[in-house]
């Protein structure tokens, strides 16, 4: 059985002090959520506030982005090691709003995967298709090449600490959700990869969640599918009360 994980991915939303007003209400309402785990990736900035409000709960931070060198002159970036001692444990990679308003490509997400393992950081690695390539019947090419892309230099000893996450970019914010069905498909297709490249076991326990207008009223529907360990939720896990009705699907 693979443990389900509820990730809230809080993009450019929430300073420090908003921050705080979140978890306090979040807290209690996830206090007793022992079936799953639970990761809140807040900006950058609001990071210190996070952890200190998360400290003895049962909620894990993740970054959303870092660079893949240790230190160096890289103006604005953030280093591995300075998010783990920011107290994070998880590190969101590749996102598709990096990949399309940053020019992250396949090769940056790989030096980041390196680089998030090597930290001991536990990187959370998006894939998806956009419309037109789910329209033009890409949707397997599209995943297999970033999946190649991502995570062909990994030894299957590093393989089986990643999470991947399945987002089509065009239902990132639009409302639109996959059904849990097409969700579904993608989620089989990346664990038949895994399976050819990093062998059955390692596969049977990769955790893939979903992300995409994941809410309170689908994540039901979404989690019955065996596929699908978790989600990545954006928009609807700004507010606890939603956030927390995800979480205790
Ligand atoms: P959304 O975002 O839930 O607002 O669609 C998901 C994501 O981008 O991870």
């Amino acid at each position: 059985m693979r443990r389900p994980l509820m990730a809230a991915n809080w993009k450019m939303h929430k300073a420090a002090g908003e921050t705080r007003a979140f978890f306090e209400k979040f807290k209690p309402l996830v206090e007793r959520a022992d079936h799953c785990d639970i990761v809140i990736a807040p900006p950058f900035t609001s990071l210190a506030a996070a952890a200190e409000a998360a400290r003895g709960s049962n909620i894990s931070l993740a970054a959303q982005d870092m660079h893949w060198e240790k230190k160096g002159a890289f103006t604005g970036e953030v280093a591995p090691g300075m998010i783990r001692d920011a107290g994070c444990e998880y590190v969101i990679v590749g996102h598709s709003e990096r990949r399309n308003f940053f020019y992250e490509t396949d090769d940056s997400v790989s030096r980041k995967l390196a680089a998030a393992l090597d930290a001991g950081l536990t990187p959370i690695v998006c894939v998806g298709e956009k419309l037109e390539e789910r329209e033009a019947g890409a949707t397997e090419l599209v995943l297999t090449r970033q999946f190649f892309g991502a995570f062909s230099a990994l030894t299957a000893s590093q393989f089986s600490r990643i999470i991947l996450a399945y987002e089509p970019v065009w239902a990132i914010g639009t409302g639109r959700t996959a059904t849990p069905q097409m969700a579904a498909d993608a989620h089989r297709l990346l664990r038949k990869l895994s399976d050819e490249r990093f062998g059955t076991e390692v596969a049977h326990n990769l955790r893939i969640l979903y992300g995409g207008s994941v809410k309170p009223d689908n994540i039901k529907g979404l989690m019955a599918q065996t596929e699908i360990d978790g989600g990545l939720v954006g928009g609807a896990s700004l507010d606890p009360d939603s956030f927390a009705a995800i979480v205790n699907f």
